[in-house]
C-alpha cells in the first residue's frame, strides 16, 4: 500500500518523485484540514479571551502540548514552542550562560560539537564562542562516515561545559549513538548541558528524552509532516526553571510594574507574544498521523527504500556513495556524486524529470571540507516513497550520465 493518498501533493502534482523529506516532508491531509479549520472556524488568541473561541483555541493549544510531550516521553510543561530547530537552537544560545557561567568562572568553557552538525547547530555556537568565551571543540568522523566515538573520549573533558550534536545527519544519514556520547559527557562533568539535535531524527525513530537523558532536545513541525514555521525544545524541567527567558513581552510574565516583571513558569516563561497558534494545532495532528502508522513501520518502511537504493544506485557507474556500511547506523538519507557531474547539474537535470532532489553543501560546509569535496547530491525520503521514485531516479540518473559520457 502506498501513503501517498494520505497527501494532496501528489495528487495536484501526479508526476512528482519526492525525494527531498530532510528539507521538508510533504503535509498530510489531515494537517493541512487542521490548519484550515482553525483560521475558518476557531480563530482567536489564546491565555487572554473569556469567550468560547479563544477558551476553545487555548484548550487545543494546550492539548497539542501533551501530545508533543507524550510522542518523546516527557512531562507536557518540559515543551516550549517555538519556530523551528534553528530557532530552538539559539533560544539555548543567547541563555545558557544563565546555566553555565558558574562553571565557565571555574575554567569549564568548552563546547563540543559534531564536525558533521548542520549550520544550525555550528552557527549560533560559534557566535556564543566568540562573544562569551567558550572554546569549540568538535568530534572528527571516520573513515565510515561515523562519529569517531574513541577521539570523542579525549575531545570530551570535565572542562567540558555544553554538548551539542546531531542525532542524525543531515548529508550522510549516519545516526549518531548520542546516548553514548551524553554518558560519557557526564561522567566527565556532570554539570554539563547536553543538547540533542533532533531535526532528521524524530520523524524516523522513537525518541525518549528520559532514556537519552538529555537537557535539551530539538527539532521542527515541517520535517516532521507538520506546518512550517514550529519547532519545539524540550528541555529538563529543573534545568528550564533556571534557564533566563529568550523573548521578553506578553503571556510570559505573571505581574508588571513601570519597573519591574515577574515571570510565569516554564514552559509560558518561554513564550512570549502571539503565538503561532493554527502550527501548533496543526502539529498536533501530524504526531497523530505518525502514531497510526506508528514509528516502527515508518522505520522499516523506510529501511527497506534505502537499501533498495543503495543496491541500485551502487550499481550506476562512476558514483561516489559517502554513507556507512553499518546500514543498521544510518537513516533514509543517502548522499553520492557521480564523476564529472556537478550535484547541482544532477539535481537540474533531475528536475526535468520531476525527480526533486537536493544538492550542495547541504548547510553543512566544514563537513564537505572534511570530506574534501564541495557538494553531494542527495536524496531522502518519507513515508510516501515507493520502490518505483527509486527505479524513477535510478533510471534518469543512468541516462544523465550516459549524456555526459559523450
Ligand atoms: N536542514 C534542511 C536540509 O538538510 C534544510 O535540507
Amino acid at each position: 500500500m502506498s501513503y501517498k493518498q494520505h497527501f494532496p501533493i501528489f495528487e495536484t502534482n501526479k508526476e512528482l518523485v519526492y525525494l527531498d523529506s530532510a528539507a521538508t516532508t510533504q503535509k498530510p491531509k489531515q494537517v493541512i484540514d487542521a490548519v484550515t479549520k482553525f483560521y475558518e472556524e476557531e480563530n482567536a488568541n489564546i491565555h487572554r479571551g473569556l469567550y468560547n473561541l479563544s477558551i476553545e483555541a487555548t484548550k487545543k493549544y494546550e492539548e497539542a502540548r501533551k501530545i508533543v510531550a507524550e510522542f518523546i516521553n516527557a512531562d507536557e510543561n518540559e515543551i516550549i514552542f517555538t519556530s523551528g530547530t534553528t530557532n530552538s537552537i539559539n533560544l539555548l544560545v543567547y541563555t545558557i550562560d544563565s546555566l553555565t557561567w558558574t562553571e565557565k568562572e571555574k575554567g569549564k568553557n568548552e563546547i563540543v560539537l559534531s564536525e558533521m552538525e548542520h549550520h544550525s547547530n555550528l552557527v549560533p555556537w560559534q557566535q556564543l564562542a566568540k562573544h562569551f568565551g567558550y572554546k569549540l571543540k568538535f568530534i572528527p568522523l571516520t573513515n565510515n562516515f561515523e562519529l569517531d566515538y574513541n577521539k570523542a573520549k579525549e575531545i570530551i573533558t570535565d572542562k567540558t561545559a555544553i554538548l551539542s550534536i546531531t542525532h542524525i545527519s543531515n548529508a550522510l544519514g549516519t545516526i549518531n549513538n548520542v546516548k553514548q556520547l551524553i554518558t560519557l559527557a557526564k561522567q566527565k562533568n556532570p554539570n554539563i548541558i547536553t543538547i540533542i539535535d533532533a531535526a532528521q531524527s524524530i520523524q524516523h525513530m522513537k525518541t525518549n528524552v528520559k532514556d537519552l537523558d538529555c537537557d535539551f532536545l530539538a527539532f521542527s513541525g515541517h520535517k516532521t509532516y507538520g506546518p512550517m514555521g514550529i519547532g519545539i525544545l524540550y528541555g529538563k524541567k529543573p534545568i528550564l526553571e533556571k534557564l533566563r527567558p529568550f523573548y521578553f513581552g506578553g503571556d510570559m510574565i505573571t505581574s508588571v510594574t513601570l519597573d519591574n516583571s515577574e515571570f510565569q513558569n516554564p514552559p509560558a516563561k518561554f513564550e512570549a507574544g502571539t503565538q503561532n497558534i493554527a502550527s501548533v494545532i496543526a502539529m498536533a495532528e501530524a504526531i497523530k498521523f505518525i502514531n497510526n502508522i506508528g514509528l516502527s513501520k515508518i522505520q522499516q518502511h523506510e529501511q527497506e527504500l534505502k537499501i533498495y537504493a543503495l543496491t541500485k544506485l551502487k550499481q550506476i557507474k562512476d558514483i561516489a556513495i559517502y554513507h556507512s556500511p553499518n546500514i543498521e547506523n544510518t537513516s533514509s538519507i543517502i548522499s553520492f556524486n557521480i564523476k564529472g557531474i556537478h550535484s547541482h547539474d544532477l539535481a537540474s537535470l533531475l528536475n526535468d524529470y520531476n525527480i526533486a532532489i537536493r544538492a550542495g553543501h547541504h548547510c553543512c560546509m566544514p563537513l564537505m571540507s572534511a570530506l574534501g569535496i564541495s557538494g553531494t547530491a542527495r536524496i531522502s525520503f518519507g513515508i510516501y516513497n515507493t520502490k518505483d521514485d527509486i527505479d524513477k531516479l535510478c533510471n534518469a540518473l543512468i541516462k544523465i550520465r550516459e549524456v555526459f559520457e559523450k
